[in-house]
């Protein structure tokens, strides 16, 4: 028997805010979690719907200094866009708000705070990896090397993109600072862990005794991480964007984004009933009260956070409820290859709103339909036509046309008198007579696929219907059969209405208002006396319009060209040139200097203006085209540099440069400054 709840509360993962949301993110978190939001509501239960932006972190750090601008900037952003967007798509949180909030800052400090001073962390120093140029720790994504185990150059500390190892920083062959450059090195560290081998015992029985009916790739990846035997995990980092950590002796260290963002479902929910607490009430009463249902929806890449790391904080915390549930999802891969941010292998969502007005529900049914519920799915824009015409409009918006045309060709648009069914109509009453139970079945378990594809049954009927008693042939002879008939195609019509509600939002209002339906009601599925006869409809309006080979075609060329860009993107080293000779090389002067100053040279944004001191105790002017590489060239004061002394001078802005200055062009198009390997006399030749 499972327990019997009061209320829900519904996360859905805080996506971060370091770049738009993408087909992805849609069909594995937030159109699942909406149509059983949605579903909820329509049964009058008691529910909130909770998620907002994840802005911390070290990818948006790394964002920041990418695009020359502060880690606020790239939040304030994406969080805009990814906002409007869910707005847009019909996802209809009941709070979207942000984790750089101050509700957000106070609440996961004071988290902290209370299991720091209940023991409930081990403090450790440990050796990091620092860069001392910098003057900072550096995260594993900015330490950069030689694969262990490919050899590629510009593996992360964390990961190797080209063959995709997960690797550790000391792993890497030669590490370097992202930062400047240097060679990092190891100082020791304090932080604070969570030991979550503590919290093994109670995890073992609640997850894999108390919580055998999750889904089971959730259940899976839980028991093996159990099996495995859990270890303490840092929850703070060496890093100046985050929340500070809260206690003495904790300079320059946050926590870590893993730590805060989960407790923003809760400073999430504290904003939202702090705004409105009539409607909402306390919001204790949605985290602490045994009888409200907690469920988190994610993606399958947040299984151990949601399951392992997040209750363990919960509990150790001691007064707030576990998740009932965590329905993961798979992946969505597109066009047969698996979605990238960083190659721009995706759908945008508010690119797709923007390409296709009008059409949320589209996406949100095909995404459905194709759910990576049990294993990962592939969209592709040919079957999204394809569900878009040959369903949608072919099926439920045919249905629904017909049934609207001939009510108002034959009956000035008002319910026509209900008639005694026939065999025939008790044989198609009897098909959806158990809809409701059916539905409710799989959206209880968030089978969201089986339960749209029964919804869809639906419109199959009613269509199925019409076209075996061809009212329209009846006209002539037998209105009042033509009556019954058009009667029970409406009452189809609006269990539609309702049955789609959770799935279709947009078109279900849409039907709804077509049919003149002011309030309707979860419990009124299956019955055939929703709208009383006589009852006036709207007017016709087209419920799907087809979509036309050229708008998919433009899509399908939008990722040819994105395949062909990322193509020519990558990397192969340049044709050798034509031989040269020593005589050649000897007459170019190059030597070592070391840089006294660098700015920017205004209104010119390519230029950085160098003072180099070369040994000739003249100061030396270069000017050097690297700007966009160097977002904060003051850095580069102090480092040693290659230039050509016996480059002609030329006058650039009205400045003259003396010499140029040697730097690698990066694979992306970075210009990087070539070094000495160490330090040497400035001054001196290369050869
Ligand atoms: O994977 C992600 O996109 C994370 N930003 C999800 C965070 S979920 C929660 F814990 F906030
Ligand atoms: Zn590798």
């Amino acid at each position: 028997m499972s327990k019997q709840f009061k209320r829900t509360t519904v996360t859905a993962a805080l996506p971060y805010a370091n770049g738009p949301v993408h087909i992805g993110h849609m069909a594995g978190v937030y159109v699942p979690a909406d149509i059983y939001v949605r579903y909820l509501r329509l049964k009058g239960e008691p529910v909130v719907f909770i998620c907002g932006s994840d802005e911390h972190g070290v990818p948006i750090t790394v964002r920041a200094r990418k695009e020359g601008c502060t880690p606020q900037d790239v939040v304030d952003r994406y969080h805009s866009i990814i906002k409007q967007a869910f707005k847009d798509a019909g996802i209809s949180f009941d709070i979207y708000s942000r984790t750089t909030s101050e509700q957000h800052h106070k609440t996961a400090s004071d988290f902290f705070r209370k299991l720091y001073e209940k023991g409930e962390f081990i403090e450790q120093t440990t050796e990091q990896y620092y860069d001392p140029e910098a003057k900072q720790f550096l995260a594993d994504r900015y330490i950069v090397g030689e694969c262990p185990r490919c050899h590629s150059q510009g593996a992360y500390g964390d990961q190797c993109e080209k063959c995709g190892s997960t690797l550790s920083p000391e792993e890497l062959i030669n590490p370097v600072s992202k930062l400047s450059g240097a060679k990092p090195e190891k100082r020791p560290t304090k932080h604070w862990y969570l030991p979550l081998d503590r919290h093994e015992g109670w995890l073992r029985k609640w997850i894999l005794d108390d919580h055998k009916e999750w889904r089971s790739n959730v259940y899976g990846q839980c028991k093996s991480w159990l099996d495995l035997g859990l270890q303490p995990r840092a929850v703070s980092r060496d890093l100046d964007w985050g929340i500070p950590v809260p206690v003495e002796g904790a300079e320059g260290k946050v926590l870590y984004v893993w730590f805060d963002a989960p407790i923003g479902y809760i400073s999430n929910t504290q904003e939202m009933c702090a705004a409105n607490p009539e409607k909402y009430g306390s919001w204790e009463q949605w985290w602490k009260d045994p009888e409200t249902r907690l469920v988190h929806f994610i993606g399958k890449d947040n299984i151990v956070f949601h399951c392992i790391v997040f209750p363990a904080m919960l509990k150790a915390e001691g007064s707030y409820i576990l998740p009932d549930n965590v329905p993961a999802n798979e992946f969505l891969n597109l066009e047969g290859d698996k979605i990238s941010t960083s190659r721009n292998w995706a759908v945008w969502l508010h690119e797709y709103l923007a390409d296709f007005p009008g059409k949320a529900d589209t996406l949100r049914y095909v995404l459905t339909a194709n759910a990576p519920e049990t294993k990962d799915n592939d969209f592709t824009w040919k079957d999204f036509q394809a569900r878009h015409n040959n369903e949608l409009v072919a099926v439920f918006g045919n249905f629904i046309n017909r049934a609207m045309v001939l009510t108002h060709k034959y009956f000035e648009g008002k319910v026509p008198q209900h008639g005694e069914p026939t065999d025939y109509d008790m044989a198609t009453l009897n098909e959806f007579a158990d809809v409701k139970s059916r539905l409710e079945g799989y959206l209880d378990t968030f089978r969201f696929r089986e339960a749209q594809k029964e919804a869809m049954n639906l419109a199959r009927i009613g269509n199925k219907y019409l076209a075996d008693t061809e009212p329209w042939k009846l006209a002539k002879t037998d209105m009042k059969r033509v009556a019954a008939i058009l009667n029970m195609s409406l009452q189809i019509a609006a269990n539609l209405a309702i049955a789609f509600e959770p799935f279709l939002p947009f078109s279900a209002a849409r039907l709804r208002k077509m049919l003149g339906m002011n309030d309707f009601k979860w419990e009124q599925l299956g019955q055939t006396a929703l709208l009383p006869d006589g009852s006036e409809l709207g007017k016709t309006e087209l419920l799907f319009e087809k979509i036309e080979d050229d708008a998919i075609e433009a899509q399908i060329k939008r990722l040819a060209d994105i395949k062909e860009q990322n193509r020519a993107n990558e990397f192969k080293p340049a044709e050798i040139k034509a031989p040269t000779s020593i005589e050649e090389f000897d007459k170019m002067d190059i030597r070592v200097a070391k840089v006294l100053e660098c700015q920017k040279v205004p209104k010119a944004d390519k230029l950085l203006q160098f003072t180099l001191d070369d040994g000739t105790g003249t100061p030396r002017t270069i000017l050097s085209g690297i700007a966009k590489s160097y977002p904060e060239p003051e850095k580069l004061v102090g480092m040693q540099v290659l230039f050509i002394a016996n480059f002609p001078p030329r006058k650039l802005r009205g400045i003259e440069s003396q010499g140029m200055i040697l730097s690698a062009v990066d694979a992306d198009g970075q210009l990087v400054l070539v070094q000495p390997s160490r330090e040497v006399k400035n001054g001196v030749q290369v050869g």
